[in-house]
């Protein structure tokens, strides 16, 4: 499945109407990060340009201005780079303008190099500017210089836009529901990274260097094309309690568990899977107990995971079931109700149970309206991950529990009929796992 111009024209026709008449709205792909001395980051688009023109060049700016009447017309420009010969030589293919309106189907299309141009004419007499505010600060300038100049015209008998309104606020809106062709194409990242995940379960050793487990990883995601959708975590024993641990530099040894959190994004659509397992393939009695209360809460959480449910509702559910299991193991004292009303628990799990999943691992789309968590819709996609990490140096604790860090993640659609997970297809019971590395 790939999406089609048909698709990210729908969306450039749900934004122009929400814009209204007498507008522009001015979108920027991200900038070609630098790595060192002549060597780039590898460019990877803007999530909210992509999603409004399929195109994935850099320098590229897309124009959106909506007409005087209340009709819906707009007209869609395309800035961007224009052909030539030396650097295509060099650096690969171009659409160019002509590309930009016949390929990419812009009304209009010019030079990035005009931009600065021709933007205040298409500024003058509008209304409405949509923006967005804050997500690159030297375009943000310009912007602003833009505005500046645009009054500065005022002398013709024109006028600049009064009003400048945070495009993110719409286009974040938009995102966070899914079409079914966005969901069918996570579905696939999703199903690529469970594989990823299968094949770290089957090929890990004690002995085995995290960074060489990583590499099995990326092995699946490179052979279908796809790419890490943030840092991958492979963190042996104790590194598994560091929730962002990404040196994945050290040897995983025998007896410990080793947390993986990776996953890979295919055609811009993330994915987002934890899975925590044995290095030798056997947990420990201690490695069980506490995997048994995580994989409880989890599959609780995503069960709560329903139409007009609170977002944090798999997170209070999460919780219950953790803190019940940590008094059952000894691992926390008191009463259950006083140990969640002051978040004590925070001592063993100190994040949240997800976030919202798309385009960006952390995708957009508000969590809250009105100072209340919003409630799930159909179409939304979040991520259940909760966790225990037992540090290695408490001393709360008996020495048996230290340095235990376990955390399960799966992607979950909110869909009429309930919850459906992505992410499916890896193994997470004790016995699947225990079952699928004893095979190899
Ligand atoms: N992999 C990032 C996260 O789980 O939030
Ligand atoms: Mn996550
Ligand atoms: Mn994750």
């Amino acid at each position: 499945m790939k999406l089609t111009q048909a698709d990210f024209q729908e969306r450039r026709d749900r934004l122009a109407k929400q814009m209204g008449p007498h507008s522009i709205a001015i979108i920027a792909t991200s900038p070609v990060a630098m790595r060192n001395r002549d060597a780039d980051y590898k460019f990877r688009a803007d999530s909210s340009f992509f999603y409004l023109t399929g195109f994935y060049e850099p320098e590229a700016v897309a124009v959106i201005e909506t007409s005087d009447s209340l009709d819906d017309g707009y007209s869609y420009s395309l800035f961007c780079r224009e052909r030539d010969r030396e650097m295509e030589i060099w650096n690969g293919y171009r659409a160019g303008v002509e590309g930009a309106v016949d390929e990419y189907e812009a009304d209009e299309a010019y030079a990035i190099d005009l931009l600065d141009e021709e933007i205040i004419e298409k500024l003058l007499n509008k209304e409405k500017l949509f923006y967005r505010i804050g997500q690159q600060a030297e375009f943000d300038a310009r912007v602003t210089n833009w505005i500046t100049e645009a009054n500065g015209e005022s002398r013709r008998g024109t006028s600049a836009p009064s009003h400048i309104i945070q495009l993110d606020r719409i286009l974040d809106e938009m995102r966070l529901h899914k079409s079914s062709q966005e969901i069918e194409l996570m579905q696939t990242a999703s199903t690529i990274s469970a594989q990823a995940h299968t094949r770290a379960m089957q090929t890990v050793r004690p002995g085995m260097m995290e960074y060489a487990l990583e590499a099995e990883l990326n092995y699946i995601f490179g052979q279908n094309g796809c790419v890490p959708a943030y840092n991958s975590i492979v963190g042996g024993g104790a590194n598994g309690c560091i929730l962002h641990y990404m040196e994945n530099d050290k040897a995983l040894n025998d007896g410990d568990l080793v947390l993986i959190d990776a996953a890979c994004e295919y055609q811009l659509y993330a994915s987002d899977i934890t899975r925590t397992f044995p290095v030798n393939g056997k947990f420990s009695p201690e490695q069980k107990a506490l995997y048994a209360i995580i994989l409880k809460a989890q599959l609780a959480a995503i069960d709560a995971v329903r139409v007009g449910h609170s977002y944090k509702e798999p997170h209070h559910v999460a919780v219950r079931i953790m803190v019940e299991g940590l008094i059952e193991l000894g691992l926390m004292q008191g009463d259950i109700e006083e140990i969640i009303r002051t978040e004590s628990f925070r001592q063993f799990y100190m994040h949240g149970t997800g976030h919202w999943l798309g385009m960006d691992v952390h995708d957009v789309g508000s969590y809250k309206h009105e100072g209340e968590w919003r409630a799930y819709e159909a179409g939304m996609v979040v991520t259940i991950e909760p966790g225990l990490y037992i540090a290695p140096d408490d001393e709360t604790v008996d020495e048996k529990w230290r340095g235990i860090g376990i955390r399960i993640e799966d992607d979950v659609v909110v869909t009429e009929s309930g919850p459906r997970v992505l992410t499916a297809s890896v193994v997470k019971t004790i016995e699947e796992i225990e079952a699928l590395m004893a095979q190899v």
